[in-house]
């Protein structure tokens, strides 16, 4: 459902990703790792259309994305869950939510219940800024918006980051949930939950990949090495 080819990102002289390519199938669920700066949040900036790639093409369903405002992609069916979460403070819960939902024409009434039975901690609290949430419950938000568009293909960026067990927990079985229902491309930091997610895993460092695995065929040799070794 998904083709990349040979995807660039440069901001000045840093070149953020040095030609990524790769190819996947509707349902799967891919997670994505590597160090701080390796490229991760770049990769799904440029697969949405936030940041401008200085090459490459993006396939979506057999439709080049190149030209396509990040508005337009989210109408075909992207969604990003933002590294940093990047919820509207101010606004309420129910405005942040009813913001995802803002390509969709109609209906919008029916995805808010049919996220809301996924997410009922936010149930109670629409008419509250989305501000006074705690971390845990701005996640969910930040998901939850992801899912008012109703995506077929989602990016989420580092969703676990900052949070406490519990909550991590909690985020990860909705990600359950969800797994094999629409494409998940997952970027964390949280690498056992993340793995027992992921149908494959790939090595994302200095802007390439440079190991991709069947979850059942993980080299954690090389991953620890690349990876975990440096903590
Ligand atoms: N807006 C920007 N301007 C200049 N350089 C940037 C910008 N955003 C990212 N970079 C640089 O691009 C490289 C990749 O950054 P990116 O944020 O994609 O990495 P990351 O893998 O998401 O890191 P992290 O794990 O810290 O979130 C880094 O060297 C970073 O400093
Ligand atoms: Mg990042």
């Amino acid at each position: 459902m998904l083709e990349i080819r040979d995807l660039r990102v440069s901001y000045d002289h840093i070149e953020a990703l040095r030609g990524v390519s790769l190819e996947v199938k509707k349902g799967e669920f891919l997670v994505f790792l590597g160090r701080n700066g390796a490229g991760k949040s770049s990769f799904l900036l440029a697969l949405m259309g936030l940041i401008s790639p200085a090459g490459g093409k993006i396939l979506f369903e057999g439709e080049d994305l190149s030209f396509l405002r990040p508005w337009q992609r989210v109408r075909k069916g992207l969604a990003l869950v933002p590294e940093g979460r990047k919820i509207f403070a101010p606004l309420s819960v129910r405005e942040n939510l009813e913001l995802g939902a803002f390509v969709r024409c109609n209906s919008v009434k029916k995805q808010l219940e049919k996220v809301l039975e996924i997410f009922p901690v936010l149930k109670e609290k629409l008419p509250l800024p989305a501000g006074a949430l705690s971390g845990g419950e701005q996640q969910m938000l930040a998901l939850a918006r992801a899912l008012m568009s109703d995506p077929r293909l989602l990016l989420l960026d580092e969703p676990s980051m900052g949070l406490a067990p519990k909550v991590v927990g909690e985020i990860y079985r909705v990600l359950e949930n969800l797994k094999g229902r629409l494409t998940v491309l997952l970027v964390e930091q949280n690498v056992n939950r993340a793995l027992s997610l992921a149908d494959r895993v790939f090595l994302l460092e200095s802007g390439r990949l440079v190991a991709s695995w069947p979850r059942e065929e993980i080299d954690y040799q090389v991953l620890e090495a690349a990876y975990l070794g440096e903590k």
